[in-house]
């Protein structure tokens, strides 16, 4: 209780910096946006400078130019819809604070993701030249509506995609606490009035009435997160050394495990978990963002980026099996796998159906250093 209590507070005091210099520095963004024309030569290098962060970070899901989808249900962020509708500080809390229980990691370095405020807001920036139409004036009407009329409209309209408690299914998740907490009752409106252009989501201005819409929107926001927001991590500076990289051989002085995998580059949780039992020794490397991996993560993983993978060749070892996994489910581990395959280990496989998977399996995970604070 008292913890929760103490976490909440800081977690309030962060919020507040956090808004705090983002109102700060929006003023620049926000001119940045109005009329990419005008850009001078510094706001220009803010846009150089997040293109080569959106590349290196973002592009393996978004897709170099936004387009989305590249892996899983990463939603298209170039898509004019979501650009004119989308304020600075609603994608800027999007990647700071990511999308808890999906592949959308938190990127802020203070919840141990790789981007300081500045560096996030570059994105931003980089995002805006993807937009050609002027962005929309969302007028904040008052949000009247009925949910269990809203709740029927919802199960029969938006539930097959969004989830039945708006858990996601292959469209964003609804329920997600950050989205719940950044959304502003008329941005989801205008997601739902006019839909994303060449994307699943239509518009419904002419399925629903405004009123339904209301009641829509009234149910949506009655949405309980599955996941509470996660308490602020206090981050210790680790460095990669070989005698890091030791602590993450599993199983040491076993015989080596010995996997076959598919298509020379997949191998099944089921053979991973028979050769973590068996006991026998390889290693398993992590490769989301560590705000992921304070979280929750495979039992005696090894926390590596993909971003950070080239500081790890040569610490770690090469006769052994190395296992990389993400929950996208291949997307930032296949990255890290590729790196070290070029490096010339040929011991590396791919962890096949995630990490979300090999917890539901039930196989043994845990979390450091805070507990999980879930349910
Ligand atoms: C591992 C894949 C992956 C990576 C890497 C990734 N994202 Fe995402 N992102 C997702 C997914 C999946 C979602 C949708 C989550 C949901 O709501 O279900 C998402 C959602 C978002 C959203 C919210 C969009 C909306 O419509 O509300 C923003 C903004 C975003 N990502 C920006 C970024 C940026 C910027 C980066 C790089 C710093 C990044 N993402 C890296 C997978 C990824
Ligand atoms: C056929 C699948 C499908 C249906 C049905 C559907 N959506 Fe969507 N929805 C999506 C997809 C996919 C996206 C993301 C599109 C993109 O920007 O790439 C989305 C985006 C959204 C967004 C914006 C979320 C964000 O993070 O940016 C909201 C809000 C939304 N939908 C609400 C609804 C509601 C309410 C209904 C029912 C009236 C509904 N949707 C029906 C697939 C669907």
């Amino acid at each position: 209780m008292n913890r929760h209590g103490h976490h909440w507070r800081l977690m309030t005091v962060t919020g507040v910096l956090i808004l705090a210099s983002a109102i700060l520095i929006s003023v620049d963004a926000g001119r940045l946006s109005a009329d990419p024309s005008e850009a001078k030569t510094p706001a220009l290098s803010l846009v150089q400078k997040g293109s080569v962060l959106y590349e290196k970070y973002c592009a393996l899901c978004h897709g170099p130019n936004g387009e989305g989808y590249l892996a899983d249900d990463a939603n298209a962020l170039s898509n004019p819809d979501f650009l004119v509708s989308a304020s600075d500080d609603y994608i800027l809390q999007g990647i700071l604070q990511g999308r808890p229980g999906t592949p959308m990691s938190a990127w802020a370095k203070e919840e141990g993701g790789s981007l300081t405020l500045e560096e996030a807001w570059t994105i931003v920036s980089f995002m805006r030249t993807w937009q050609k139409e002027p962005s929309i004036v969302l007028s904040p009407e008052a949000l009247k509506g009925n949910a269990i009329n809203g709740a029927a409209l919802y199960e029969r309209w938006c539930a097959a995609c969004h989830g039945k408690q708006g858990e996601g299914v292959n469209a964003p998740e609804l329920a997600n606490p950050v989205f719940q907490q950044t959304a502003s009752d008329a941005f989801i409106r205008y997601a739902v009035q006019n839909g994303r252009r060449r994307s699943a989501m239509s518009a419904y201005k002419d399925t629903l009435n405004p009123q339904e819409i209301n009641d829509v929107l009234y149910f949506v926001r009655t949405l309980k997160a599955h996941d509470g927001p996660r308490p602020p991590i206090i981050l210790e500076n680790e460095e990669y050394t070989a005698d890091a990289m030791l602590k993450g051989v599993l199983n040491p002085g076993k015989p080596p495990a010995d996997f076959s995998l598919i298509e020379n580059r997949y191998v099944l949780a089921d053979d991973v978990f028979a050769a973590y039992n068996a006991p026998q020794t390889f290693m398993i490397i992590d490769a989301r963002p560590k705000s992921d991996f304070l979280r929750s993560h495979i039992k005696g993983a090894l926390s590596i980026p993909f971003y950070d993978i080239e500081s790890v060749i040569g610490l770690l070892p090469k006769d052994i099996w190395i296992v990389t996994y993400c929950v996208c489910p291949h997307a930032l581990s296949g990255k890290a796998a590729d790196k070290l395959k070029t490096a010339g280990y040929n011991k590396v496989a791919v962890l096949d159906e995630g990490f979300f998977f090999w917890q539901k399996k039930g196989y043994p995970s845990e979390s450091s250093p805070v507990p999980e604070i879930n349910k």
